[in-house]
């Protein structure tokens, strides 16, 4: 069996190997197996191989925060999925051609779904959908500005705000995006730069804007805190500069705006499992309907894991890059 090991934290290309290991085995009777059809490259896994993520688990390690596998055997205390099976895994070490996980991580998808989407369900989706509901009580025809507009997670967040009929002000680095996120549904698209509070408002007629989602860090964070109105929150959840956010303190003082964060983990832990599975069950509704998908630029094999994550490192791609380690998509 193939799977992904790093020996050391540094530069993912050159730390991450594909591996030959011991097949996974039978599953107990509260486990099931799967095969790994496809799972992404995304920024927390780069972040995991560099050492700079939360998690550092003892080495050799196996990188992968998301997946999706087709079910190869079941234990026999395991009853809400079977042989064959599509399922999501909600625990890690992803990267691998086949993974033996606890049943009650394996969330059943449907039938017929897109596997490339599929691959991608577990965490942007969800992460897009709470931060929109679990902090501001938002009302149709509210405002939320956020940046990294043109990532997974910002692209599902403009879907998602549009159908709750929230308005969203997208802040992007390349200028040339604007068609593209305005035909997904973005009402304002904004370069990001000095000036920015100035220029959303002026795109904004001066609306209140009650909600910032942001992913940067750095300077960028302080930029977007200015934006929000007074007693507004702005939610920081991945920093693609790798900076901590830098806001200027009068934001707080002076308007109360509050900064907090977001961490998946955190907020699906504080739902029972049938209320996670179904938000998953709603995701993946989506997806089938085609009303919630994340762009992919190239998929790779396993064996061009190397190949994978110097493509996922560079800037201007056009999606995710994705690993199908059975060769299924
Ligand atoms: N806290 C959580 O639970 C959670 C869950 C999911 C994701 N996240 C975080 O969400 C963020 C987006 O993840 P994703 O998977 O959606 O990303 P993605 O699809 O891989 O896209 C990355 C985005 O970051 C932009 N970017 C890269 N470096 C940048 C920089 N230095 N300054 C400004 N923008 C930069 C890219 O802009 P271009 O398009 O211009 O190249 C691209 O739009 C990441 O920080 C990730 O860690 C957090």
């Amino acid at each position: 069996m193939k799977q992904v090991l790093i020996d050391r934290y540094g530069t993912p290309w050159e730390v991450a190997r594909c591996a030959e290991m011991a097949d996974v085995g039978a599953p107990a009777a509260d486990e099931v197996v799967f095969d790994v059809l496809a799972f992404p490259i995304n920024p927390a896994d780069m972040w995991f191989c560099r050492g700079s993520y939360r998690l550092k688990p003892p080495l050799p390690a196996t990188p992968g925060a998301e997946c999706v596998g087709r079910v190869t055997a079941v234990g026999a205390a395991v009853s809400h999925v079977k042989t064959g099976d599509l399922v999501i895994n909600l625990q890690r070490e992803n990267w691998a051609q086949r993974r033996k996980v606890k049943g009650d991580d394996a969330i059943p998808l449907p039938a017929g779904i897109d596997l490339r989407q599929a691959a991608m369900v577990r965490i942007n989706p969800p992460t897009a959908l709470l931060m929109l509901s679990d902090f501001v009580d938002l009302e149709a025809g509210d405002w939320v500005i956020q940046n990294v507009a043109n990532s997974a997670v910002g692209r599902l967040l403009i879907v998602l705000a549009k159908q709750r009929g929230l308005r969203t002000v997208n802040v992007v680095r390349r200028p040339e995006l604007a068609a593209d996120l305005k035909a997904l549904g973005a009402d304002v698209v904004v370069v990001d730069g000095d000036d920015l509070a100035r220029r959303v408002g002026e795109a904004t007629g001066d609306a209140q804007v009650r909600l910032g989602i942001e992913a940067v860090g750095g300077a960028a964070t302080g930029r977007l805190v200015e934006c929000v109105s007074t007693d507004g929150t702005v939610v920081h959840y991945g920093s693609m500069s790798g900076e901590d956010p830098m806001a200027g303190r009068s934001n707080f003082i002076y308007r109360g705006v509050k900064l907090t964060g977001f961490m998946l983990g955190r907020f699906l832990a504080r739902r029972s499992p049938g209320q996670i599975r179904d938000i998953y069950a709603e995701l993946a509704r989506q997806v089938m309907a085609g009303t919630l998908s994340a762009p992919v630029d190239s998929v790779y094999p396993i064996e061009r894991i190397k190949d994978a994550l110097m493509h996922a490192d560079k800037g201007g791609r056009n999606g995710k890059i994705l690993v199908s380690p059975n060769g299924a998509i």
